[in-house]
């Protein structure tokens, strides 16, 4: 596999800095859960979170990967639920990256359940040539067109997640 650097430390820094500054200027003293999406969005999650001038409370999910590639109907199975309560609260979930758009929507619909006075997404990279499902994102990182990525919490089979750069992979 070929990697190559593709986004820096640096640019993600300043990126997750001016995200933090957007996020906390339009939820002022609301007090949301930030809701991180377990594993993919770890490092974004903490650095995001401790760049944000906001009172808030952390939370996190993760949802079983099978099954989410062909039934978009159902809700996925959370193998880690938010243990917060989110009934009438403001929700931000902070994902790795989209990419079809099938396991944010499907996240989306299972925690809707809760009652949330609003969910918002947050997400790393927010890829767009192989979507299928229309998501409202509210706040990106970086906007791609195509690729597969590495580092920074993306992985490729479990594996380049801790690299602190984002690479591209090809074989
Ligand atoms: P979805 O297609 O939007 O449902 O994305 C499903 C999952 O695929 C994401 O949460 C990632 O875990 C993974 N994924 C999609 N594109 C990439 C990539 O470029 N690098 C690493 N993981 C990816
Ligand atoms: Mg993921």
């Amino acid at each position: 596999m070929k990697k190559t650097l593709f986004i820096s430390r640096d640019a993600i820094a300043q990126r997750v800095a001016e995200l933090a500054r957007e996020i906390a200027r339009d939820y002022g003293q609301d007090k949301p859960i930030l809701i991180g999406v377990l594993n993919g969005s770890v490092f974004f999650f903490a650095d995001l979170v401790r760049a944000l001038d906001l009172p808030c409370e952390i939370d996190f999910v993760r949802a079983a990967s099978y099954g989410m590639s062909m039934d978009s109907s159902g809700c996925i199975r959370l193998t880690k639920e938010p243990e917060i309560p989110l009934e009438g609260r403001r929700v931000l979930l902070v994902e790795d990256i989209v990419d079809t758009g099938q396991t944010i929507s499907l996240l989306i619909e299972t925690l809707r359940h809760q009652n949330p006075q609003e969910l918002k997404i947050c997400v790393l990279i927010d890829k767009l040539e192989r979507r299928t499902q229309e998501v409202p994102i509210d706040y990106y990182g970086f906007r791609v067109e195509e690729g597969f990525l590495v580092g920074y919490g993306l992985d490729y089979a479990e594996q380049y997640r801790q690299l602190p750069e984002i690479f591209t992979l090809e074989p």
